[in-house]
C-alpha cells in the first residue's frame, strides 16, 4: 500500500514518516521509504549520517532513466523524452514492485539498516528555485509519481512518502497516488489551514485522509483539534523525549519509544491496512488517466512536441496480471 505524509513545514512529517517506517520494519514488512520533503531530511531521521544522507541518489538526477525503464516496449510511448510525469503505464510498461531488485532502485534506493529490520530509501534529491516555481514540469516529485504510477503493491508491503503539502502535488495528481494521506498538523491555526486547504482538493477524488495531531501538549490542544478537525482527527502524539535523543544524535533503541507512540504507530497502520481494503485499481488508473490529460493539454503537448493523450492505453488497468494476460 502507498501512504503519505504531508502538512506544513515543521510540522513533524518527518518525524512521523521516520517512526512509522521503524515501526513496519520492526514487523519485518517490506518498506520503501522515498523522501519528496522540501528539506531533505528523511534519511537522518532514519538514523544516516550527514554524509551518507548526502550520497543518497537523486530520483530527479536519473528521471531519464526512470523513464527509459518504465516505457520498456510499449507502443504508444515514442521515446522517454515524451513521457512525463504523468504519463500512465499501458500494455508494454514495465511495473515495479515494493519486493524485487530492479534498475530503478539500483539507481535511486539505497538499503538502511534499522536497529529492528531494513528498508529501502529513495529520495527526490534536494530542491532549487526552479523546482518550485510555476514550471511544474521541472518537479523532482514527478519521478515519485511516474514510479508510484508503475507499481504494483499489495496489502503487506509499504511505500512510505514525506511529502511537502505544496501546490505541486495538487497541479499533479500526485495526491491521490495514496491508499491513506497522513496530515501531520499541530494544534496551531496553520496547522489545521493546511487541512481544510487538502481536504478540499482531495474531496473530490475520494482520497482518504486523516489528521495526525502533533506535539499536541494538553486538553486544550487535543480540544482544539478536535473541534477544528472533527472525525478526521485519527490520533494525536506528544512531545516525544525519544525523538528529541535521536535529534541529537543518540537514538535509543526503537523498542525504548514510549509506549503511547508506539500505540499512536499501531493506530495509524491499522487506519492504512484499513484502507488499502478498499483498494480500486480500476479508479487508480483512471485518476492517472485524468491527470494525464490535464497535464498534457495544460503544458504536455506544447512542451514535448506531441499528442500526450494518445500515450493513454484505453484496456489498461493497473494491477496484478491475470491468467488471461489483461492487467487487473
Ligand atoms: N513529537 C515530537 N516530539 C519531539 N520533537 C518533535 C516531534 N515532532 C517533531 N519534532 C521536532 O520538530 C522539528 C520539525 O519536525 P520535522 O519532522 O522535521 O518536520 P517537517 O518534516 O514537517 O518539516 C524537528 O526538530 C523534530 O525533531
Ligand atoms: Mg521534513
Amino acid at each position: 500500500m502507498k501512504i503519505a505524509f504531508v502538512g506544513k513545514g515543521g510540522s513533524g512529517k518527518t518525524t512521523l514518516s521516520s517512526l512509522f517506517v521503524r515501526h513496519l520494519a520492526a514487523t519485518e514488512s517490506p518498506v520503501v521509504a522515498v523522501d519528496a520533503d522540501i528539506n531533505q531530511h528523511l534519511g537522518a531521521a532514519l538514523g544516516l549520517t550527514e554524509a551518507e544522507a548526502g550520497a543518497l541518489p537523486a530520483m530527479g538526477a536519473h528521471l531519464p532513466l526512470i523513464k527509459e525503464y518504465l516505457r520498456g516496449s510499449n507502443p504508444r510511448i515514442s521515446s522517454a523524452e515524451t513521457m512525463i510525469k504523468t504519463t500512465p503505464p499501458g500494455e508494454g510498461s514495465r511495473l515495479l514492485r515494493v519486493r524485487e531488485e530492479n534498475p530503478v532502485y539500483e539507481a535511486c534506493a539505497r538499503t538502511v539498516r534499522l536497529d529492528a529490520g531494513e528498508i529501502r530509501l529513495m529520495a527526490t534529491g534536494p530542491f532549487t528555485e526552479a523546482d518550485l516555481g510555476v514550471a511544474c514540469y521541472h518537479s523532482k516529485v514527478g519521478a515519485v509519481e511516474l514510479c508510484l504510477n508503475h507499481l504494483v503493491d499489495g496489502a503487506d508491503e509499504y511505500v512510505v512518502v514525506d511529502m511537502t503539502a505544496g501546490s505541486d502535488s495538487f497541479a499533479s495528481g500526485m495526491f491521490t497516488r495514496f491508499d491513506m494521506t497522513f496530515l501531520v498538523a499541530e494544534p496551531t491555526r496553520k496547522g489545521v489551514s493546511v487541512y481544510r486547504q487538502y481536504k478540499e482538493y482531495a474531496r473530490d477524488f475520494g482520497v482518504a485522509l486523516k489528521v495526525v495531531g502533533n506535539k499536541v501538549q494538553g486538553p486544550d490542544d487535543l480540544d482544539f483539534l478536535r473541534e477544528e478537525v472533527g472525525e478526521d482527527l485519527l490520533v494525536t502524539v506528544g512531545h516525544s523525549d525519544w525523538v528529541r535523543a535521536m535529534e541529537k544524535g543518540r537514538p535509543p533503541r526503537f523498542d525504548l519509544l514510549e509506549p503511547e507512540n508506539h500505540e499512536a504507530l499501531r493506530t495509524l497502520r491499522t487506519a492504512a491496512d484499513a484502507s488499502y481494503r478498499n483498494r480500486d485499481w480500476e479508479r487508480y488508473t483512471s485518476q492517472m488517466v485524468h491527470f494525464h490529460l490535464r497535464n498534457a493539454e495544460s503544458w504536455g503537448n506544447e512542451k514535448t512536441g506531441a499528442d500526450l493523450a494518445a500515450q493513454v492505453d484505453p484496456g489498461f488497468v493497473l494491477g496484478e496480471p491475470t491468467v488471461a494476460g489483461n492487467a487487473h
